[in-house]
């Protein structure tokens, strides 16, 4: 099929990229120029594994082509996505703004077209009633009922897993009361063998923030739960194992540690939390939810500053910047507060991370960006592990204790073991443990 895909940032790309895989001709477009001259450079703006190598190959064969032309690129195309960011504002209420105006430049784009039927899909994570919101631009500016269709369709791609979430989901949501758009969508994705629930525009909507709301408060439990094993000598990742074998838990998103970060799982359980009080609806659990995972943070820098105790001109190493290993995004992640928090005390910062580098002078200027783990810690009087990335689970810790100054090791993420670190002659502070 001829598809063309808004928006080329996490969702866009991989959307664009995994669907001309699959055979079809997709033009993405975006209004962004260097975004767009990257893509066409043979680079794509961000690190996810395994997503470069599908864009180059589907560039060449002509399956996949970028442009800053929204009227060239829907040119055609019986499949619209539309995937423009829809940030946070303020009181958490999302910006559908991009959307909106994306909606108004489609219809332009199509008025000229009017022999063609268009089915635009709504795959950014938009807030319930943007579907009708959409179709409402269309009226307005004179598009034939009969010649569009609205369709919401969540996208669940977890960032560093993109495009295996994309080819293999555990499902895929289709809201629309338009059956031709259903089926026509149906078809697209059939290669892909998932299950497909079809609803209402509101319920697809409403289910791709419900489902981040709930992984977001499956973190927050098991973070409460640490709070608690520490004091009695457990240690929270058996409680973990534990429950998470009983079928109707799982064991996903039962890690404990500096809780959840990101663009997507923040940002969206803001937004229902501001739905629920649109709809004069107590948020109670989803507030908690959000409070418990702020308090992470704040525990964890107060247990380095309390086992530094002077912490004028002490230095710390962190390990892990990026809000989760995999990704270079550091969207509200842990270590951009633990960072700030630090500095704010007097104390010294090496930071290294194996994917983020410069950007994080943007952030933290003051902080000293290292090579490896080995020029982090030296000199060091604590390190803390705030992004689990899988090296620094097999780090030399004898190498690292004759470079530090003082062994203390705070670790965010629960990956090293306790027993092992402290007959090494660290002192460990870990979550829940
Ligand atoms: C999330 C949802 O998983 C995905 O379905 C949705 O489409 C977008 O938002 P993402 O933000 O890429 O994906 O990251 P995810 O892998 O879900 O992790 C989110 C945060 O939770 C990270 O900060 C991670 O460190 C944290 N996390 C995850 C935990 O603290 N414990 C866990 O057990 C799992």
């Amino acid at each position: 099929m001829k598809i063309c895909i808004i928006g080329t940032g996490y969702v866009g790309l991989v959307t664009g990229a995994c669907l001309a895989n699959l055979g079809n001709k997709v033009v993405c477009v975006d209004n962004n120029k260097e975004r767009v001259a990257i893509l066409m450079g043979g680079k794509i703006p961000f690190y996810e594994p395994g997503l470069l190598e599908i864009v180059l190959k589907n560039s060449k064969s002509n399956n996949l082509r970028f442009t800053t032309d929204l009227a060239h690129g829907v040119k055609g195309a019986e499949l619209i996505f539309i995937a423009v960011g829809t940030p946070a504002s303020k009181n958490g209420k999302p910006d559908i703004s991009a959307i909106i105006e994306v909606g108004n430049a489609l219809s332009i784009a199509i008025k000229s077209d009017k022999k063609k039927r268009r089915i635009i899909i709504i795959k950014s994570t938009a807030p319930v009633g943007t579907g009708k919101m959409v179709a409402k631009i269309f009226k307005d500016n004179a598009i034939p009922q009969n010649m569009f269709a609205i369709v919401s369709n969540p996208e669940f791609l977890r960032e560093g897993v993109a495009v295996s979430d994309f080819m293999s989901p555990d499902r895929i949501v289709i809201g629309s009361v338009d059956r031709r758009a259903c089926r026509a969508l149906a078809k697209l994705y059939r290669p892909l063998n998932a299950r497909i629930v079809y609803v209402s525009n509101k319920s697809a909507e409403l289910i791709k923030y419900a489902a981040n709301a709930f992984l977001a408060t499956k973190i927050s439990f098991i973070n409460e739960i640490a709070g608690v094993c520490a004091k009695l000598g457990a240690d929270i990742n058996d409680i973990s194992h534990g429950i998470g074998l009983d079928k109707r838990i799982g064991k996903d998103f039962l890690k404990a540690g500096l809780g959840y970060g990101g663009g997507c799982l923040p940002k969206d359980l803001a937004a229902l939390i501001h739905l629920l009080k649109a709809h004069k609806c107590v948020p109670r659990m989803l507030q908690s939810v959000d409070a418990v995972n702020k308090s992470q943070i704040n525990k964890f820098v107060s247990k380095i500053i309390a086992v530094l105790r002077n912490t004028k001109n002490k230095q710390i190493a962190i390990l892990g910047v990026s809000f989760k290993p995999g990704t270079d995004d550091f969207r509200n992640a842990p270590s951009r507060i633990i960072i700030k928090r630090l500095i704010a005390r007097g104390i010294k910062i090496r930071v290294y991370d194996p994917v983020i580098k410069k950007e994080i002078k943007l952030v933290i200027p003051s902080a000293v960006i290292c090579k490896s783990v080995y020029e982090a810690v030296k000199g060091a009087d604590a390190l803390a592990i705030i992004t689990e990335w899988p090296e620094f689970k097999t780090m030399e810790l004898k190498k690292i204790k004759f470079l530090m100054n003082r062994p203390f090791i705070f670790d965010g993420r629960n990956i090293l073991d306790p027993k092992k670190v402290r007959a090494l002659g660290f002192t460990y502070t870990g979550i829940g443990r």
